[in-house]
């Protein structure tokens, strides 16, 4: 089984989509991940996350080890971290290259441990669209830029990192209108895709409505 969930930053899909991966047994895929991590590829290295060929050359050299290992600094998750990804998820040729890589995942999916699953459960921008239009069930989840960017403001504070809530919020917007606006893969919910606001909904809310949706689909 494949369960895509798409919409934008901070709408509350990580939390969800590692809960239903736990309850069904499903691998989990961040592809938000992939862009952060040839974002980051490119900071460390003193690029600008606008240079189109170091960042394809960079997502061509991009392994699922690089990519974990690069995870595990602090800037990953930043708020810069965020902005480069969003830049660099805005190039055609970078989103092609790392397709393959999402797309395979689907194929022979494993737990961070290692062990095959049964399938897999994706969260990110495009999944239900493009990587894997044929997925069984999709979610769209959103929420309004307030509430997404408050969220993301605790996340920062939480994590000991410096944060502005009005910073935040300018940059979830603009985040939001890059992802929407650019010519490839722009955020959409697919057409069949379940669409959740949990702007006035708790996490314990949107998951049972989730698996209701999931169950239904299962034992029907
Ligand atoms: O979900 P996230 O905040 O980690 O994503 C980082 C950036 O990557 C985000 O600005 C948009 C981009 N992204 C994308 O374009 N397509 C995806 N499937 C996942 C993320």
């Amino acid at each position: 089984m494949i369960i895509t969930i798409d919409g934008p930053a901070a709408a509350g899909k990580g939390t969800l989509a590692k809960r239903l991966a736990e309850k069904y047994h499903l691998a989990y895929f961040d592809t938000g991940m992939v862009y952060r991590a040839v974002g980051l590829k490119l900071l460390i290295a003193g690029i600008s996350p606008d240079d189109a060929e170091a960042a394809e050359k960079a997502a061509r050299e991009l392994s699922f080890i690089e990519m974990h290992k690069l995870s595990e600094r602090p800037e990953f998750r930043s708020a810069a971290g965020g902005q480069a990804a969003s830049k660099v998820a805005a190039l055609p040729k970078v989103r092609e290259i790392l397709l393959k890589m999402q797309q395979d995942f689907a194929v022979s999916p494993k737990s961070p441990t290692g062990e095959s699953m049964s399938g897999a459960v994706y969260d990110g921008r495009d999944t239900g669209t493009v990587v894997c239009p044929h997925a069984d069930i999709k979610f769209f989840i959103t929420a309004s830029p307030e509430v997404r960017a408050m969220r993301r403001h605790k996340e920062y504070l939480q994590k000991g990192l410096v944060s502005d809530f009005e910073d935040v919020l300018a940059q979830t917007k603009e985040r939001d209108q890059r992802d929407s606006s650019r010519a490839a893969a722009p955020l959409k919910p697919a057409e069949d895709a379940v669409i959740i606001d949990t702007s006035g909904m708790d996490i314990a809310t949107v998951f049972a409505e989730a698996c209701r949706i999931i169950d239904a689909k299962l034992f029907a």
